[in-house]
């Protein structure tokens, strides 16, 4: 006999273990028709065919029975700012108007602490009615930003990262910092936040343009003092950007090398959009193992460019599916997966929906170096899941009776779905978000 608290039965869907070869991301696929998952104290017991798994219950009666539901592990978002949720679709402008325009000013009332924290429970509350349990997130240059993010996340049980923007040049004066605050503040918040229950922390230079050869000089200094913090940052998004970036780092061979000579690449770093690199650029995010976030509607809605996923796969650079809110256009995992493909499809690349749901889960988890504690429904894992509604609509209701396989199903999903797919997401082995309760509380 094994233990649990908590038994799910249902049909399942994972990848069982990470891997850079696109190719193998298929043969480690596995689905159960008839699932029965267990699970004791937050963490996976296991995954078993209901038939054998059945044997392991004491009674049937507490049995979560979601069959008819399909199960995936929670969706894992690499790139967003949860500051922007306000002004998200701000219509007619490209990244740097955008961020002067809209951004910088939204981002202002994050100084309040009241108003950081209120947007904090929207903002996680979104994350989890779209089926995202972890996400690589973004406040502002204000540490209460960030202290209010971690304290409602750490009520929720969530297991995130997140760190406070880092930017002393190129904004309004309401938004720069010196060097030494930056530090000063960053390390504080380290200290508070990081490792704490499932909370990490990830040091937030805005990107290349914002930071001075001073600033990135103590991002390089914490990182070194602090080896096993994440950093998240911006790269090569939009090509006027990476004019500017040559002009202000004219000694730098191109826009990555900036982050590179100060060490700041490397396991644990997620880079955004990286749409206009050149050979040397890719070769460096390979060699030093560093991940990049795709941002399909942020990258359609800003019209910065097509992300190259065939160039990044064949490159085995690591990649995490980013919704980038506010400059990306919805929360849903489900949606940016459907948009991924499109973007693919104009570069004449097909993304299968076995490679998608990878990304939105264990190779978002593998990007974020965190494929030890989440992304599928492996026994030791922390159980976080999403059941999934693949007939949520009366078109879904149609179309998903069509479907001959869980890709097609899959791939479904992930073309017509978005958040009324969401049928219950489980953080901790904890059922924190249902539809009937968002229902009935509107
Ligand atoms: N580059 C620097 N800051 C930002 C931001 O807030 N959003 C996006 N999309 N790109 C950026
Ligand atoms: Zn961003």
């Amino acid at each position: 006999a094994v233990n649990y608290t908590q038994a799910v039965r249902g049909q399942f869907f994972d990848i069982t273990q990470p891997s850079d070869d696109p190719a193998a991301i298929a043969e480690h696929a596995r689905y159960l028709e008839d699932g029965l998952l267990l699970i004791e104290d937050g963490h996976i017991v296991g995954l078993y065919n209901w038939s054998e798994g059945r044997k392991l219950l004491r009674s049937t009666d507490d049995v979560a029975d979601y069959r008819g539901k399909l199960i995936v592990p929670g969706f894992v978002d690499t790139h967003l700012h949860y500051p922007q949720t306000e002004m998200i679709g701000a219509w007619g402008e490209q990244l740097l108007s955008w961020l002067e325009t809209y951004t910088f000013p939204a981002e202002r009332q994050f100084e309040n602490e009241a108003h950081a924290i209120q947007m904090s429970a929207f903002f996680l509350n979104q994350l989890l009615s779209n089926g995202t349990t972890t996400a690589l997130v973004f406040g502002t240059v204000h540490p209460q930003s960030v202290d209010a993010l971690f304290s409602v996340a750490w009520q929720l049980g969530m297991r995130m990262i997140a760190g406070k923007v880092m930017m002393d040049r190129n904004a309004p004066d309401y938004l720069t910092e010196t060097p030494e605050q930056s530090e000063q503040q960053t390390r504080e918040l380290i200290t508070r936040w990081h490792k704490k229950g499932r909370l990490n922390y990830a040091l937030t230079p805005r990107f290349a343009p914002t930071s001075s050869p001073e600033l990135l000089a103590v991002v390089e200094r914490l990182r070194t003092e602090f080896p096993d913090t994440w950093l998240q940052t911006h790269l090569s998004e939009n090509t006027q950007e990476v004019e500017w970036v040559k002009s202000l780092w004219p000694e730098q061979k191109n826009y990555l090398g900036v982050y590179d000579s100060y060490h700041l690449t490397g396991r644990r770093s997620v880079f955004a959009h990286a749409i206009h690199l050149d050979d040397d650029e890719w070769n460096c995010l390979q060699r030093t193992e560093s991940a990049v976030a795709f941002c399909p509607t942020s990258n359609l809605f800003l019209g910065s460019g097509l992300f190259n996923l065939q160039r990044c796969q064949q490159q085995r650079v690591r990649i995490g599916m980013g919704t980038d809110v506010g400059a990306g256009t919805t929360f849903s995992m489900l949606r940016t997966l459907g948009e991924a493909y499109k973007v693919a499809q104009l570069q004449s690349f097909r993304l299968s929906a076995c490679e998608a749901f990878y990304y939105a889960t264990l190779g978002g988890a593998y990007a974020l170096d965190l494929d030890n504690c989440i992304g599928n429904f492996m026994p030791g894992k922390e159980a976080d899941f999403v059941v999934l509604d693949p007939q949520a609509t009366p078109l879904q209701r149609l179309r998903d009776s069509h479907c001959r396989d869980i890709y097609e199903r899959l791939f479904v999903l992930m073309t017509l779905g978005d958040d009324r797919n969401i049928w219950q997401t489980w953080v901790n082995g904890r059922a924190v978000w249902s539809r009937d309760e968002c229902e009935v509380a509107a």
